[in-house]
């Protein structure tokens, strides 16, 4: 082991690193804002029953991370559906247009870029965890009395970060659910955060973690990028919004229709190295013997 190794473990101290979720937890946690009535705004309270003739409810969604992998397929199998009536794609901004950026993702996964011009299809840049979003408070005020899905899918996926690398994202996310809770349509829209197994990372019982329940802190240690996903599991679980989920993502894998899978993925590297390094592993970090995939 080398020295630097030894020094980070002997550095590791549990009680603190559960101290600094509990205060991360606390810090973001949005407790204070109930629902805004909706004599207090603009905007239109939804009927659900009667949106469509068939009597299906079909969201105004804000959706993130869609230059990404997993949110550039949600992007595009959303549009190729009628399950929407709009759909606005918030991202932080990049290097080219906000639609060369979409364009990439989506060739680069044999994705039809036609699904771009969708009329109802609208690009946004900022960033989550400033004023408005960054965005002109106009189109903000928008968002906030029309949106009735939110997907929250992008976050830095950096298995090394140590956990005091997301706090802008945890700060981003609590600005989100903060908005979420004054919109008119807090009492019935629908939150989905996308967080990952990594968040029980350490659990270490025979049992199974069953679907309702959180995990302690402690089943989280071991890396930063879950300790902050188990954080964001906690400040939604506390923020009273009643129809918001957290899904505990395990690995992705490949397209279900064109088997793409993304060459950045830990399976994908691991058969990428084992080209150069003319050997592959006996196994491959996968403790059960039972692999269930996740296509995407
Ligand atoms: N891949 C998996 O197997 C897996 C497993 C469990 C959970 N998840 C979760 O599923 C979600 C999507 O994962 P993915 O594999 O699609 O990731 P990805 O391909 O790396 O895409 C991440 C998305 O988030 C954006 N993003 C990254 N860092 C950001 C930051 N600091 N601020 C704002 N936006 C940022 C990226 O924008 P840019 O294009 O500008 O970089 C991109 O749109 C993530 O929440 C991830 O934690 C994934």
């Amino acid at each position: 082991m080398s020295t630097s190794t030894q020094a980070k473990r002997q550095a590791f101290n549990p009680a603190a690193e559960i101290a600094t979720m509990e205060r991360l937890i606390s810090k973001y946690s949005v407790t204070d804002i109930p629902p805004t009535p909706l004599s207090e705004t603009t905007g239109t309270k939804l009927d659900f029953a009667s949106s469509s003739p068939q009597g299906v409810f079909k969201p105004v969604a804000f959706i993130t991370g869609t230059t990404g992998n997993l949110g550039s397929y949600l992007l595009s199998s959303l549009l190729c559906s009628d399950k929407v009536t709009k759909l606005y794609a918030f991202n932080r901004r990049g290097s080219g247009s906000i639609r060369q950026r979409h364009v990439a993702a989506l060739q680069d996964k044999g994705l039809d870029v036609k699904v771009l011009d969708d009329k109802r299809l609208i690009l946004l840049e900022g960033d989550l965890s400033k004023d408005n979003f960054g965005l002109d408070p106009k189109i903000y005020e928008q968002l906030r009395i029309n949106v009735t899905l939110f997907l929250h899918v992008a976050w830095p996926v950096n298995w090394m970060a140590p956990l005091s690398q997301f706090e802008q994202s945890i700060h981003g996310t609590s600005n989100l659910i903060r908005f979420a809770k004054t919109s008119p349509n807090a009492s019935h829209l629908r939150f989905f955060f996308t967080s990952s197994i990594s968040s029980c990372v350490s659990f270490r019982d025979d049992g199974y973690i069953t679907e309702d329940a959180l995990c302690s802190p402690k089943d989280a240690l071991g890396m930063g990028y879950g300790q902050a996903k188990y954080i964001v599991d906690r400040i939604l679980a506390n923020s009273g919004l009643r129809n918001a989920s957290t899904l505990r993502i395990g690995q992705l894998s490949g397209c279900q229709n064109t088997g793409v899978w993304s060459p950045f993925e830990w399976i994908p590297v691991i058969i990428r190295s084992s080209v150069s390094l003319g050997c592959f592993p006996f196994n491959p970090g996968v403790r059960s013997k039972r692999i269930s995939w996740q296509c995407v």
